[in-house]
């Protein structure tokens, strides 16, 4: 998973495709590269490490005219992140360039074949292969750099988006999908091209989302030609106005990203339910589900696919549907769902939640549930995601871009989403009280001023993280509603501090963690009011006695707990089944504050990138 970018048109490219670079560095940043054409050659720069790093690099190393550039930001997959291995690749004649994100699966017997036919290479990746397999094929038959990179893609296994030109014809860039996104943004006689809209959306709103299989060749003073890989086919373009504006994916004032999107929830749950959540009337509409309302109201199960912070996500809406609406609900893990035999019916509703809708794991989930005749919901936040293109039907969580890698606003709108469909179906099939369902849909609709309350323990959760920010290890435990959410407050803690923690039901303690208390074990215990709140007392008191240091959130005014834990973390009270919505703020603000007070990249954490499209 990587980003790319490309600009063709009459601006200098430059400073386009290294800014839209830094946005799409969530998509990878272990090096990064760009190439220019000014008229007379190509201008290549590249470097392992961040795109300021290239940044640098270019400035003293290239110059920087041209108005047509491809520029890329990698997270390695084949081969690892040095000078060599970055992108852009050029072809064995000097002429091609390309950008790619995705997997090439059949590169090794490729790159033999080229090998034996005389090319050369250079680095260790799959991309070289393809650029070289382009330009054989151009070459066999003289043909045009479009119509070369279509029969390329044909012999391909795999996935990619890419971005190719040649310096030979440089009034074109021809793009292409399979698996991985692309975007292109259509201006006077100028087009964009990214992996999502952000880097030109200060210059143009309207844009085309390539579908897979699918290939564009964008030439200045024509109109934009998309055909169809396989059959080349001509395919109409669909332009669509964009939603998101430039203050949404800068930082606005705040150090990060991840802290900003964590201060965003109040307003974005708003957004989430707005038009859909009508207390006073005692409704829920939702689009998605209602053109679909006897799929749910019919459905025998509930199946719920996703990955990470998406995955956790799932977990609380299990115990939502199953209590709301009473249909048995299984939540899979999307990697471990694709590669066995599950049995699914076309009674079986498949919900995937994806927060970036590519992840590649969810998309091959559904795609096999699809086949197996079930009835495929999407839950996603990146409007036109392959997610949700590929679901059924569906419904956004309209949380607006999620720039910081470790996921913060997407699970807590994924749950308002998963909370509004359960409370639907709760009503058709009369499973709740009618008093249950307006105090819950009543609740729902205040829990934006909640959680802007739960944002005031940032002062007491950055005290308790200058306490253990040293720490090697760390539980969290909860239980119901908010065992999830300790299983969520340990990722976040790992992903971005590179902490080792565990999430675990309380209750579980005792059959195995228990052994690891001891006075150096800080323990996070979420105990709020209602649920299960003496037993998870009791477990408070089994760590005391074991002497681990107890971090516990606890409901307002909550003087048992205050008097056995080291630390409390106060959060406004609210029922058990929507407590998660609240719990997860100090644990999104407590892992924030110890990465950075550890100096690690809160935004950009090693190894990991915003969304995995890769196996
Ligand atoms: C954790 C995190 C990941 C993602 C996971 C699924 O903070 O961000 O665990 O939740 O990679 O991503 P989406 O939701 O885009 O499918």
């Amino acid at each position: 998973m990587c980003g790319i970018v490309g600009y063709i048109g009459h601006r200098e490219a430059y400073p386009i495709v290294i800014k839209g670079l830094k946005r799409l560095e969530y998509r990878g940043y272990d090096s990064a590269g760009l190439v220019l054409y000014d008229g007379a050659d190509l201008k290549l720069s590249k470097t392992k490490g961040k795109v300021s790093d290239l940044e640098a690099k270019a400035t003293k190393e290239i110059s920087l005219n041209g108005t047509i550039g491809i520029g890329h930001t990698r997270w390695a997959t084949h081969g690892v992140p040095n000078d060599v291995n970055s992108h852009p690749h050029v072809s064995n004649s000097g002429n091609l360039v390309i950008v790619h994100n995705g997997i090439i699966e059949n590169y090794e017997p490729l790159k033999k074949e080229l090998i034996k036919r005389g090319y050369t290479f250079k680095s260790d990746t799959d991309t070289e292969v393809l650029v070289n397999l382009i330009e054989d094929v151009q070459k066999k038959d003289n043909l045009k750099l479009g119509k070369a990179v279509q029969l390329a893609l044909n012999q391909v296994v795999g996935a990619y988006a890419i971005c190719v030109f040649d310096k030979q014809k440089p009034d074109e860039i021809v793009v292409a999908r399979l698996g991985s996104p692309l975007a292109i943004g259509i201006g006077e006689n100028e087009y964009f091209i990214a992996s999502d809209a952000s880097p030109f959306i200060e210059y143009t709103s309207n844009a085309i989302y390539l579908e897979d299989e699918e290939m564009a060749i964008v030439r200045l003073h024509k109109s934009l030609k998309i055909r169809k890989i396989k059959d080349d086919s001509l395919v109409d373009p669909y332009i669509q106005e964009l939603q998101m504006n430039l203050e949404q994916i800068e930082k606005g004032g705040y150090d990060h990203f991840m802290l900003k999107e964590i201060y965003e929830q109040p307003s974005v749950i708003k957004d989430t339910y707005r038009g859909r959540l009508h207390a006073n009337e005692g409704m829920i509409k939702m689009a998605g589900v209602e053109d679909n309302i006897e799929k749910f109201t019919n459905a025998h199960r509930i199946l719920i696919i996703a990955c990470g912070t998406s995955w956790h996500a799932g977990l609380v809406a299990e115990y939502i549907f199953e209590e709301f609406a009473r249909i048995p609900v299984e939540v899979e893990y999307a990697s471990e769902f694709r590669y066995r035999n599950p049995i699914i019916t076309d009674k079986d509703v498949v919900i995937a939640i994806s927060q970036s809708g590519e992840t590649a794991d969810t998309l091959a989930a559904i795609k096999l549930a699809k086949e197996k005749g079930a009835f495929v919901f999407g839950v996603c936040n990146v409007v036109g995601s392959s997610i949700s293109r590929e679901s059924h039907a569906g419904a956004y969580t309209h949380a607006g871009p999620e720039i910081g890698v470790a996921s913060t606003k997407a699970f807590t709108t994924q749950i308002t989403v998963l909370t509004m469909i359960a409370l639907r179906l709760a009503k058709i099939k009369g499973t709740l009280s009618k008093t249950e369902y307006h105090t819950y849909l009543s609740e729902l609709e205040m829990m934006p001023e909640k959680v802007q309350e739960a944002l005031l323990t940032n002062e007491v959760t950055k005290e308790i993280a200058s306490v253990y920010k040293n720490a090697s290890n760390c539980l969290y435990l909860g239980r119901g509603y908010n065992f999830p959410v300790a299983l969520e407050g340990a990722l976040k803690l790992k992903e971005i501090s590179y902490i080792h923690a565990e999430g675990y039901p309380a209750a579980e303690m005792k059959h195995g963690p228990i052994a690891l208390i001891d006075e150096q074990m800080p323990v996070v215990v979420i105990a709020p009011k209602q649920g299960h709140y003496d037993k998870v007392v009791s477990n408070i008191q089994e760590i005391k006695s074991r002497s681990g240091k107890i971090i516990a959130v606890v409901t307002k005014g909550d003087e048992q707990v205050r008097a056995l834990a080291d630390h409390v973390i106060e959060i406004p009270e609210s029922s058990d089944p929507l407590s998660p919505l609240l719990t997860t703020i100090p644990l999104q603000l407590l892992s924030y504050h110890i990465a950075v007070m550890r100096g690690c990249n809160v935004d950009q954490p090693r190894n990991l990138a915003k969304s995995v499209t890769v196996e």
